[in-house]
This record gives structure tokens, sequence and C-alpha cells, in this order.
């Protein structure tokens, strides 16, 4: 079985950016962190990030096709905006989501407060740093 593990916009830049908001790992060493936990999960992972609110779009209907475990997704700012996420999100159901931030969205900025994905997420987890994908790939997993 495979989870998608999809990241949205800036998080190219995890490591160099806002390291005291986000960490000093780079999106690689989150990528090889999930990828230890999945071999012990006994799960593939597609681990993939973009800039490009379309091409998430896209790979969400991608895993809905594959008939994929679940998808783990950071969707960025996105998370904040995109209806377009959350329809596809609806249009790959019953695909569970868990929607992962690094940082507390809560803790911050009001315009962080609210996510488009929370509402059709099977879960959300934020403010945990990388160990927040690891906890969604474990719980997708037990569901697998
Ligand atoms: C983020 C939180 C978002 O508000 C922000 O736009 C990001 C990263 C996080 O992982 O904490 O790009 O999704």
């Amino acid at each position: 079985k495979t989870i998608y593990v999809l990241n949205g916009p800036n998080l190219n830049m995890l490591g160099k950016r806002e390291p005291g908001i986000y960490g000093g790992k780079a999106l690689a060493d989150v990528e090889a962190d999930c990828r230890a936990r999945a071999e012990v999960l006994g799960v593939a992972i597609e681990f993939r990030q973009s800039n490009h609110e379309g091409v998430l779009v896209d790979w969400i209907h991608e895993a809905g096709e594959k008939g994929a475990a679940g998808i783990v997704i950071n969707p960025g700012a996105y998370g904040h905006t995109s209806i377009a996420l959350h329809d596809a999100i609806r249009a790959v159901s019953p695909l569970p989501v868990i929607e992962v931030h690094l940082s507390n969205i809560h803790a911050r900025e009001p315009f962080r407060h609210q996510s488009m994905i929370a509402p059709v997420a099977k879960g959300m987890i934020c403010g945990l740093g990388p160990i927040g994908y690891m906890l969604a790939l474990e719980a997708l997993a037990a569901r697998a």
C-alpha cells in the first residue's frame, strides 16, 4: 500500500526558511525520516513538493485513481485559502487525508487559524514539527 506525502508552497525552503518557526531540518531530512518510518510500518510512500496549487490538485486525484492508502498533506499557505484543495479531497472521498502543519497555526496570526482542509480531513496535526508527519503516517498505516 502506498501513502502519498504531499507538501505545498515554500516547503522546499524548509531549513533555511524562518528556522525559529519551522525548525532547522530541510525537506529532504523530513523525507528521509518519513521513508525510514514508512519502512518500519511496511508501507510505501510517494513524497512530493510543489509550489503550485493545481499540481497539488492533480496529485490528490492521482492518489485517488491509483488506490493509495491515504494522503498526508502539509498544504502550506494553501491550507488557509484553497477551495480547490478542499474540493479535490472531497472528489477522492473516502480516501483518508491527514493535514499536517509543522507550526501551531492556532498560536500564530489570525489568518492562519482557518483551515480549508480540516473539515474534509480525517484528522489534523499541527505544532509538533516533523514528528507530525510520522504520527500521520502511523495513523494511515494502521488503517491500511
Ligand atoms: C505551515 C503553516 C502555514 O501557515 C504556512 O503558510 C506554511 C507552513 C506549517 O507547516 O507550519 O507554509 O503549513
